[in-house]
């Protein structure tokens, strides 16, 4: 078919600066004339994908499908040689991220607001990933940032919109087109890592004992889902649910946290399901629930790198180079790592910190408290891996323990036996007053400065315990691998107990400013199975009084109580 490029007059729009999550904004702003075109030929202006390959897919969500059609025909005016793209432009972040990799693409464009709620009135998002399969650094995403502030047109080819629905290979204009099946490589890649046999044997000798829920959320994972876990493992459909992927997840929150998914909580506790498990929007978070146990992120990463070089063949071949954790998350990893003689990094939060380890081949487990958790296969944090995972650590732990079922609620009880545990939760402040965060902020920082909260003992009323300040600093991180440094990640504040309260300003909420406090108790195996498994709320009881006094975080904020608790 013969084809035109045509130039297209335009104006910058404020505002299109990308984070390393991309540009994330209401699906009205991208609708706005110009708007998304402007910021697709922003990519393609700084970087050059002329003659290259360019993976395109994404979570599905309210306007994806005009967008891909968008960079089609922008991108081919630009001379990209090849795009692959996913059927009906679906893509999981993770599978994304493998297919760049996989197919040595020079880049890829993700379409997704991760978590965010869809629809016309809800969010919509444009992320670039560079060849690693991870996403853009920051100086590739200031560049496109430059380029939209000076845009004055765009090229686009003009030409029938490519069915996404077929699978298979054909042309638009100069460039190849390949539509490929979503779930096929992401499948063979968890296939090639998981002993898929082990875990189908497990959950068939205990068809009846032990009964697995997937929840896509109405996200991206879905079809994932389904495909493992009806397809491949055997399992009966009911194993699955909320697995159709819908432009505005069914009208929910596609965020799997223990308010969001609170769908999959009460059918786990209602029907007595030992393993739970859902996945958010675009498929790279993760909650593991089991009944009755709720599993924190932070220990989940533990168990993970505790059991990955027994339990799951890829680290079996391969080894465990290093682990690593966000500076928030709790330090129950670091006892494994100390364990087991493995360097364990501690980064800012954001998994963009992971990815120059895991290219340097120094770094195989990560994990973040904010339901991420994920491994060098890819250069992105990966939900379904996780759940995947754990079930394969269940079965290995089942193989070894023949006579007594192993469920969620059992490992973890041995992991603390072990390794004592990190009591840790997270209290959020959403949209409070920007002007008033930075005032807690502030004052955090005079204490630092003066030194002024060092070896002071703080008394909690209702439990009497005393906690006595170690230290206060802020988090500064100097990437290893490239000398990079980020300041200013997050207070600190550490009690001589090893305790700790840490607060960071959100870099994530769209209204105001969300302030998080992360609390932090360990206790040592030796203080026995009541001490240790304890509610969370409970154990941290007195440290977390402790620390909304000496933070007058109340006052400051005016808030009585957080607005969400993990
Ligand atoms: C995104 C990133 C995560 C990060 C999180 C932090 O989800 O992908 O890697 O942990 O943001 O969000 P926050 O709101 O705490 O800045
Ligand atoms: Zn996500």
């Amino acid at each position: 078919m013969s084809y035109q490029i045509k130039e297209v007059k335009t104006k910058p729009y404020d505002g299109q600066k990308p984070g390393t999550s991309g540009l994330r904004k209401r699906v009205k702003v991208f609708q706005q004339e110009h708007y998304t075109e402007n910021f697709v030929q922003a990519i393609f202006d700084a970087v050059d994908l002329k003659g290259k390959t360019l993976v395109v897919g994404g979570d599905g969500r309210y306007f994806s499908p005009e967008t891909v059609q968008t960079i089609l025909k922008i991108g081919s005016a630009n001379g990209v040689a090849k795009f692959i793209i996913g059927q009906n432009g679906i893509l999981s972040t993770p599978a994304a991220s493998n297919i760049i990799r996989k197919y040595k693409a020079d880049g890829g464009i993700l379409l997704t607001a991760s978590h965010n709620p869809g629809g016309p009135n809800a969010d919509f998002g444009i992320k670039y990933n560079v060849s690693n399969g991870g996403p853009a650094p920051e100086a590739v995403t200031n560049k496109i940032f430059e380029k939209t502030k000076a845009i004055s047109s765009y090229k686009v080819i003009e030409l029938p919109p490519v069915d996404l629905s077929q699978k298979g290979f054909t042309t638009y204009g100069p460039s190849n087109v390949e539509i490929i099946d979503s779930v096929k490589d992401y499948l063979e890649l968890l296939e090639n890592i998981f002993d898929f046999f082990l875990i189908k044997s497990f959950l068939q000798s205990h068809a009846d004992s032990f009964k697995v829920l997937f929840d896509g959320m109405h996200g991206v994972t879905g079809p994932y889902g389904r495909a493992i876990f009806v397809d491949t493992l055997g399992l009966p459909e009911s194993s699955v649910q909320n697995a159709t992927p819908l432009p505005d997840f069914g009208g929910g929150h596609p965020d799997p946290n223990l308010t969001y998914a609170h769908e999959l909580v009460e059918r786990v506790e209602r029907e007595g399901i030992h393993f739970g498990a859902a996945s958010d929007g675009d498929g790279d978070r993760n909650m593991i629930y089991g009944k009755g146990a709720f599993v924190t992120p932070s220990d989940s990463v533990a168990i993970i790198a505790d059991w990955a070089a027994e339990a799951i063949p890829y680290f079996k071949k391969g080894g465990i180079k290093g682990l690593a954790r966000s500076m928030p998350t709790s330090a129950q990893i670091d006892k494994v790592a100390k364990k087991k003689g493995l360097e364990c990094h501690v980064v800012p939060t954001g998994w963009k910190f992971f990815g120059n380890l895991m290219d340097a081949g120094r770094l195989s487990i990560c994990g973040e408290e904010s339901f991420g958790t994920g491994s060098d296969h890819i250069r992105e944090k990966d939900g379904v891996w996780a759940i995947v995972a754990w079930l394969n650590i269940l079965a290995y732990a089942n193989k070894e323990s023949p006579n007594k079922l192993i469920g969620i609620k059992e490992l973890l009880e041995k992991h603390y036996t072990v390794y004592g545990r990190s009591f840790f939760s997270r209290y959020d402040y959403e949209e409070v007053s920007a002007v008033a965060a930075q005032s807690l902020v502030d004052a955090i920082n005079v204490y630092i400065s003066t030194g002024s909260l060092a070896s002071t003992s703080h008394v909690s009323k209702s439990t009497g315990q005393k906690f006595t300040v170690a230290d206060v600093s802020n988090f500064d991180y100097t990437d290893p691998i490239d000398g990079s440094v980020s300041r200013n990640q997050g207070q600190i504040i550490l009690f001589d107990d090893g305790s700790r309260v840490v607060f960071r300003l959100s870099g994530t909420g769209s209204q105001g400013a969300t302030v998080r406090m992360y609390v932090e108790r360990y206790v040592p195996p030796e203080a026995g199975p009541a001490e240790l498994n304890k509610d969370t709320q409970e154990g941290l009881k007195g440290l977390i009084e402790v620390a909304l006094q000496i933070s007058n975080l109340r006052e400051f904020l005016g808030r009585d109580k957080p607005t969400v608790i993990t």
